[in-house]
């Protein structure tokens, strides 16, 4: 039986984890996050499929292909495109898929241009604060999710 899927979502600018303002964003890379993610999974009996894009359009493209490849649920960073992305919205929306946003930084502590999410109002829930450790969180979460609703 195949296990199900979730994709993890990067947006722009998260290839550079680990060098990037490591004050606000760790010194984890995100090859560090998606290897433990990766182990996670195997440890939760779940299939992860990690992408990441600096691109608007790329990112609105994974979401189209995940409505046709099985995926079950989404874990999402959006990056900077949550506080300026009706397209990326719209795109997660069309997926009808549920998913957890989940931020490195504490966006409500932060720049007042930070505090509006296009994507919190749309989410199962949002992991904000906790650094690299969120994604694992939210995988936790998913895990149960997909193992409670046995569908
Ligand atoms: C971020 C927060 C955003 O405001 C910022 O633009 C990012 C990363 C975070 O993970 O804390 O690029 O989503």
């Amino acid at each position: 039986m195949s296990l199900p899927r979730i994709l993890v979502l990067h947006g722009p600018n998260l290839n550079l984890l680990g060098q990037r303002e490591p004050q606000i964003y760790g010194k984890t890379t995100l090859a560090d996050i998606n290897q433990s993610l990766l182990a996670l999974a195997a440890e939760l009996q779940v299939e992860v499929v990690d992408f990441q894009s600096n691109h608007e359009g790329a990112l609105i493209d994974r979401l189209h292909a995940a409505r046709l490849d099985g995926t079950r649920y989404i874990v999402i960073n959006p990056a900077a495109y949550t506080h300026t992305s009706v397209a990326l919205r719209d795109a997660i929306a069309a997926t009808d898929l549920p998913f957890i946003e989940v931020h490195l930084s504490n966006i409500y502590r932060r720049e007042a241009f930070r505090h509006h999410s296009y994507f919190s109002d749309l989410a199962v829930a949002v992991i904000s604060g906790c650094g690299a450790h969120g994604y694992a969180l939210a995988l936790r979460h998913v895990a149960s999710e997909l193992g409670n609703r046995k569908n």
